[in-house]
């Protein structure tokens, strides 16, 4: 009896590098990843990824005993490179209060106490790689460059496959000489942040149908292609374009199983979600989301913007108030310029119409 064999598509060497059944990574989404998306999307083939950015050590690793608890399969960890210093920024007094000023009528509007400027905006990244190295994940990805190499053999001796994300052909280069097992390609049709960490953001804006074949033809390394991938046409595009597998973030993000708030997932599944654009406006670091009246206001100058992390920081401390009372104008709206193809509001069914749809062009 002959048995029926997968369409060759399904097997990438990232599948059988990580052992997955199904060359599609969910995008990490630091601050909005949740467990049960990450176990959803690895129990059905693809590899489950957790934006661990904003995590202490300690909670990475009950993160990963969590997930630990809802699959047995391969999923990945994602942290935040601080490769411009970020880790060390302590504002004096003086600038803490004067990049505080501007945003003072929001914490009044919400009834926010205003934050006393504390001794540090994020956990700490090497607290944060050893807690992985703790939790060992099948895999870790990097935005914002490569750790440094001691951190990258240690990683290596533990297993881990190390992924990092370039926006450009020279990072792709960098991050395979700086030992990274797999480059993921993000092109600017992204969410979220512009990982950019050779030159600055707005002179590294390439789109995917551009980078991608680039990138594959720049590294030996397999290639992950990110940036506005939601649909079956555009995975099996990008596999024709040479890549190993396809990260999907916004069409994930949308779903029912993400940590997005209620008006987050609204916008993405309303007309606006046709346009999104590029901001500074809610972290201090250029990112793709769904405009609204505060990030128009950056737009125009009227809102002026302090650095990541100290922006990021004090619009993190406005964003629950905000979003309990229905104030979606003043938190980010992330979403891919794929946001308007979206249409499932649960993991598996996104799963099954990429897989459908590949299955029928590529089978
Ligand atoms: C809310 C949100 C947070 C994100 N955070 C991260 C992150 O921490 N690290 C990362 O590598 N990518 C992050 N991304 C990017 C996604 O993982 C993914 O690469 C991207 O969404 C793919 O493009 P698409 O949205 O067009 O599918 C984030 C995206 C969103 C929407």
């Amino acid at each position: 009896m002959t048995q029926k064999l997968p369409p060759g598509w399904r097997t990438t060497r990232i599948t059988r590098a990580l052992g997955i059944d199904l060359p599609i990574v969910l995008g990490p989404f630091g601050g909005a990843s949740s467990t049960a998306l990450v176990a959803r999307v690895s129990s059905a083939g693809g590899l489950g990824s957790f934006g661990a950015y904003s995590l202490s050590g300690q909670r990475i690793v009950q993160v990963a005993a969590e997930i630990r608890a809802l699959t047995d399969r391969p999923f990945a960890f994602n942290l935040w490179v601080p490769h411009d210093g970020s880790d060390e920024y302590r504002p004096t007094a003086d600038e803490f209060a004067r990049h505080l000023a501007p945003l003072q009528p929001y914490f009044s509007e919400l009834g926010v106490e205003v934050p006393e400027r504390p001794d540090r905006f994020f956990p700490d990244f090497t607290e944060q790689f050893e807690a992985v190295l703790e939790a060992r994940p099948a895999a870790l990805s990097f935005v914002y460059g490569a750790p440094p190499p001691t951190l990258v053999e240690r990683a290596k001796e533990q297993g881990i496959t190390l992924v990092g994300t370039a926006s450009t052909v020279a990072e792709a280069v960098f991050l395979e000489r700086a030992g990274m097992d797999v480059v993921v390609a993000s092109g600017f049709e992204a969410a979220g942040h512009r990982v950019s960490f050779l030159a600055a953001a707005e002179d590294s804006l390439i789109g995917s149908l551009a980078l991608v074949p680039q990138v594959v033809d720049s590294v030996r390394v397999p290639v992950v292609a990110a940036g506005g991938i939601a649909s079956g046409r555009q995975l099996a595009a990008v596999l024709v374009l040479g890549a190993d597998a396809a990260q999907v973030g916004t069409a994930f993000l949308a779903t029912d199983e993400s940590a997005i708030s209620d008006p987050h997932r609204a916008a993405l599944f309303s007309e606006r979600a046709t346009h999104t654009a590029l901001t500074r406006a809610f972290s201090g670091r250029l990112a793709r989301g769904i405009p609204n009246e505060f990030s128009q206001q950056v737009a125009t100058g009227s809102q002026p913007v302090a650095p990541f992390p100290l922006q990021s920081w004090l619009m993190g401390r406005l964003k629950q108030a905000a979003i309990a009372q229905g104030r979606s104008e003043l938190i980010s709206l992330w979403a891919g310029q794929s946001a308007g193809m979206i249409r499932f509001r649960n993991a598996a069914e996104v799963i099954d119409d990429l897989v459908a749809e590949a299955d029928r062009l590529l089978g």
